[in-house]
Formats: structure tokens, sequence, C-alpha cells
């Protein structure tokens, strides 16, 4: 997959590639980044970016021009909506007004041949390049953060790490939201630590009974913080009865909720 970043941060993106797991998808050649520093398609000599909003209000407005020549650059076309669903390469805009970037999204755009996101700062970008080239509107939640770089920097992690050869299969089975549940705990040596054991049923060697201990494990964790992943889901009458159970003692418990 080709990702190309236009920001006018293009530094921000070093260290966290050099650590991650895109680096050695990178080295394997799963992955090429190509960081444009939008800067560098400014029209006049003080390298100008950003200017006041028409119609006035605070802040800075990231000015078309520019933003059209890092996109042309990297082999986006202008053109209406319509032109734009036909299109090969998704032109995505990191915005805390966009879409809600999640588990499903990150798959479908894993299934892309080439992506380019860009990102805004200031107050956002000119509309007209949203209208013109972009393709998707992204958010990766209800948080202002003081640009888009941080926020492409999940989407790309999210979507390298699916895409075929970059981690094993087996890992992404079983991960969070896998089959719309939470994640199970894990544990590795010591098998006790400052007096706190493993759960005996890890150490029994018995696939079955782990395997059930995981499942209900993830369903005490869903019910607990995400309780409106199970809205809808199907479960055997077994499965059913236990989430009853946690529900019920949860409830009880008057479990933290984050809204
Ligand atoms: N830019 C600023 N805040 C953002 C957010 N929450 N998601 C995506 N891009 C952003």
């Amino acid at each position: 997959m080709k990702i190309s970043v236009l920001t006018l941060f293009p530094e921000i993106f070093q260290g966290y590639l050099e650590a991650s797991i895109l680096g050695k998808a990178m080295q394997r050649g799963l992955v090429s980044l190509d960081l444009v520093n939008i800067r560098d398609y400014a029209l006049d000599k003080h390298r100008t970016c950003d200017d006041a909003p028409y119609g006035g209000g605070a802040g800075m407005v990231l000015k078309p021009e520019p933003l059209a020549g890092a996109l042309e650059a990297v082999g986006a076309k202008a053109g209406n909506a319509e032109d734009r669903r036909g299109s090969a390469r998704r032109v995505i805009c990191l915005t805390p007004s966009g879409r809600t970037f999640n588990q499903r999204v990150a798959e479908e755009l894993a299934g892309e041949d080439e992506l380019v996101l860009v990102c805004g700062r200031y107050e956002g970008i000119d509309q007209r390049i949203i209208d013109t080239f972009v393709t998707d509107e992204l958010s990766i939640g209800d948080f202002v953060l003081a640009g888009g770089e941080v926020a492409a920097m999940v989407v790309i992690d999210a979507v390298a790490r699916l895409i075929k050869g970059v981690i094993k299969e087996d890992s992404l089975a079983e991960e969070s939201f896998a089959g719309g549940l939470l994640e199970y705990p894990h544990y590795t040596r010591p098998e006790e630590f400052r007096g706190l054991k493993v759960p005996e049923i890890l150490l029994s060697g018995h696939h079955a009974e782990i395997a059930r201990w995981r499942l209900e494990k993830r369903l005490e964790k869903t019910v607990r913080y995400r309780p409106e992943l199970l809205k809808g889901k199907e479960f055997s009458a077994d499965i059913r009865d236990y989430l009853d159970s946690i529900q019920e003692e949860g409830e009880a418990n008057g479990y933290h909720k984050s809204d």
C-alpha cells in the first residue's frame, strides 16, 4: 500500500515510523510512506499556508493553493463528488468533524492500494479542497487535537497492521473488536508477581476450558465498558444466560460508564 501524508510538520512522523510495526512493514516493502510538506507548495516567498477566515471568527484556515499543489504532486485529482467516488485513490482529511474512525473503517481502508492523508491545522482547511479533492473526512474521536498529524498516525497504525503479511493473522483474530467483543486479559511469566497469581485455568492446558474462560472475560469486559457493542448480537442459550448473569451483577455494582 502506498500512503502519502500531507502535513505542515513531516518531522512529527519520523520517530513513530522508526519505532513501529509500520517501520518493519516499510522495510519489507509492504507499505511505502511519502511525507509531503504542504509548505513546499506555498506560492509566496514567505511560504504562507494559512489565512484569516472569510466571515470573521477566531483562528486561521489552511489556504487552498498549497494544499491543491501538494495533492496534485501526489497524484490526487480535483473533480466533483461523482468523479471522486470512482477514483482509485482515497483522499482522507483528518478532522474532528468527520465520520468516526473505527476498526470497521480500518478494515475497509486496508483493502485500498493507495491512501492520501491530509492533516489539518488551525481551525481547519478551506472547504473548496474538501469539495474537490477529499473522498473521506475522518475523526478519531470526540475531542479536538491541535492538528491532524496524531490522528493520521492513528489511522496509519490501525490500517497498516491489517495489511496481509504485516502481522500474524492469528494475532488479529482474537484482539479487541474482532467478533465485536473487547479482548480478554493476558498474562505472561512469572506465574506469581507480588503475590498475584496467574488464573489457574491458563496453566491447566485444557484448551476448550481456556477458550471458554477467555470468552467469559471478553463478555465481562464488554458488558462493563462497551455494553452497546452487544446490542443485536446473537449468542447460544448458554452464553446468553452467562451474559444475563453478569449484566445483572454489573447493574447491582453500578459500573462506571465513560458517558
Ligand atoms: N484534528 C483535530 N482533532 C481531530 C480528531 N479528533 N480527529 C481527527 N483529526 C483531528
